[in-house]
């Protein structure tokens, strides 16, 4: 690889011209920098200079691999010719956690504006809202804006979770409820919950161990971790840390470089990952106005009005890295190139998981990617009925050899009953696990875990039903569910911790 003068490097600082410095290497960004998700100033503003501690703060090591085409690597920087005294090292400067600015509070929050803030202890954690409230005052605005945005006018964001208190409870009583078991099979493997980790993009967003500590959680907690592609870590580093006996599954958006893909698939088959989840949901990324706002609010290019090119990046970026070509052809061609299970993850109705059925996959993910794609799309619990009629009416042996998730809005262990009353093998998680790693690290994400343990516990006590083979549509009332009459008391942890979109200051 030809060796370049950090002098040379520095000739080349202009948005057209435009080269960088990253872990050594020197790439050459004049056209990716177009359609990066971040923005393009934050490369263009660095153009010439060592980008390294920056970059490293929110992207796996091995992105720019898998992200650009090999030309984009033009060297390896002469260290020799690197001045320390004078050699100019971008820094990733640490955002102010939400809690420390003013005024950044939810309005409803409860905590008065003019007043700092004070994290609680973890041990005051009883619910997933807790946890939420603290992420939100201890996320960077960053952070907080892409974890907790949702799609257009976030109805179905909400939604998700509303849903599940359209359904209501028939408990059986005299039953002997004296031990609880919650133990499931997930895809033929044994989890002691029927709850799994969700994939989740950029982990380092709310801890800096990101991926690593979700894992090392998941493991703690017996929980089944998707890896997502679009991770802080690398995939090897997310690998490397699965302990001896725990499960991964790996998360897959399918690149228009399909031979990218093809590597990416065989790692995951490599690096151990019991099942690849295909997100079917996202050709192009929903508009998070939250999101698209706080780059508005923080950027240094404000006057360029360079927020609107920056949301029209994110979707042109999206483009270079998933295949909005991708169709139902192209699940054949997956099944050819891994013997892994595979399940779509993002299915929206009753045809389309049969569909998935007949092509063979072992399972689907009913979901709305938690609410951040189609707005007004339905919630994956309501979804669940249908699916489970279409496949009853296709096949009445479908369970044999294909399974049903539900993920989106999941927040409390008597919405894990609903949805396995109502045919779902289990659960998928997301913004619980980001909140509570944001807020407390690991440790939060175990707390939080554990949690959902005691609530489901208490629900199977309470519904009569020892085993989760004891759980059926008979303990079920979700007639309302399809209706979407909303006839029920306020959920003040949810609306309260709820932040209202706003208009443009
Ligand atoms: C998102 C993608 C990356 O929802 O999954 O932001």
């Amino acid at each position: 690889m030809r060796k370049i003068t950090m002098q040379e490097v520095e000739r080349h600082n202009t948005p057209d011209d435009c080269w960088v410095v990253i872990n050594g290497k020197v790439y050459d960004l004049s056209v990716f920098q177009k359609g990066h998700p971040g923005g393009s100033p934050i490369i263009t503003n660095n153009a010439g200079k060592d980008v390294s501690n920056l970059f490293n703060n929110v992207h796996p090591k091995d992105i720019p691999e898998r992200l650009l085409s090999p030309e984009a690597c033009v060297g390896v920087v002469n260290m020799d010719t690197v001045d320390p005294a004078k050699h100019v090292v971008a820094s990733g400067k640490k955002a102010q956690p939400r809690g420390q600015q003013q005024p950044s509070a939810p309005a409803e929050s409860g905590v008065p504006q003019n007043q700092q803030w004070e994290k609680p202890p973890i041990d005051t954690m009883l619910n997933t809202f807790d946890f939420e409230s603290v992420a939100s005052r201890t996320m960077t605005e960053e952070g907080w804006g892409y974890y907790s945005s949702g799609g257009d006018d976030e109805i179905t964001l909400r939604e998700n979770h509303t849903a599940f208190q359209r359904i209501w409870f028939k408990p059986r009583i005299l039953v002997n409820v004296k031990n609880i078991d919650m133990t499931t099979s997930i895809l033929g493997i044994k989890s002691p919950l029927p709850l799994y980790f969700t994939a989740t993009a950029l982990g380092k967003l709310a801890d800096e161990y990101g991926e690593l500590a979700i894992s090392r959680a998941a493991a703690n907690s017996d929980v089944i971790y998707m890896l997502p592609t679009l991770s802080s870590f690398s995939l090897d580093e997310m690998l490397n840390v699965r302990q001896p006996g725990q499960v991964q599954f790996g998360q897959l958006y399918v690149n228009a470089k399909r031979k990218l893909t093809e590597e990416y698939v065989r790692r995951l088959g490599d690096g151990g990952v019991k099942a690849i989840f295909v997100t079917v949901d996202a050709p192009q990324l929903g508009r998070r106005e939250k999101d698209m706002r706080n780059k508005y609010t923080q950027s240094a290019d404000v006057q360029k009005g360079d927020d609107v090119k920056r949301s029209e990046g994110v979707a042109r970026a999206i483009g270079e890295f998933i295949d909005p070509s991708l169709c139902w052809d192209d699940i054949t061609w997956l099944k050819g190139i891994t013997a892994l299970p595979i399940i779509l993850k993002g299915v929206g109705c009753g045809l389309d998981t049969v569909m998935a059925y007949q092509m063979g996959c072992a399972g689907v993910v009913l979901s709305n990617h938690g609410g951040r794609q189609l707005d007004t799309a339905r919630s994956a619990i309501e979804i669940l009925p249908e699916a489970v009629a279409a496949l009853d009416e296709h096949d009445s042996n479908w369970r044999s050899r294909f399974e049903v998730f539900v993920d989106g809005g999941i927040r409390r262990g008597s919405d894990i009953f609903k949805a396995l009353a109502l045919g779902a093998t289990a659960v998928g998680i997301g913004r619980p696990v980001l909140y509570s790693l944001a807020a407390y690290g690991q440790a939060g994400v175990e707390r939080m875990c554990s949690l959902f343990k005691d609530e489901l516990t208490m629900v199977m006590r309470l519904m009569g039903t020892p085993t989760i083979a004891d759980i059926s549509k008979s303990h079920v009332l979700y007639s309302n569910l399809m209706t979407h009459v909303p006839a029920q008391a306020r959920d003040h942890l949810q609306l309260d911790i709820y932040e209202p979109l706003r208009p443009a200051p």
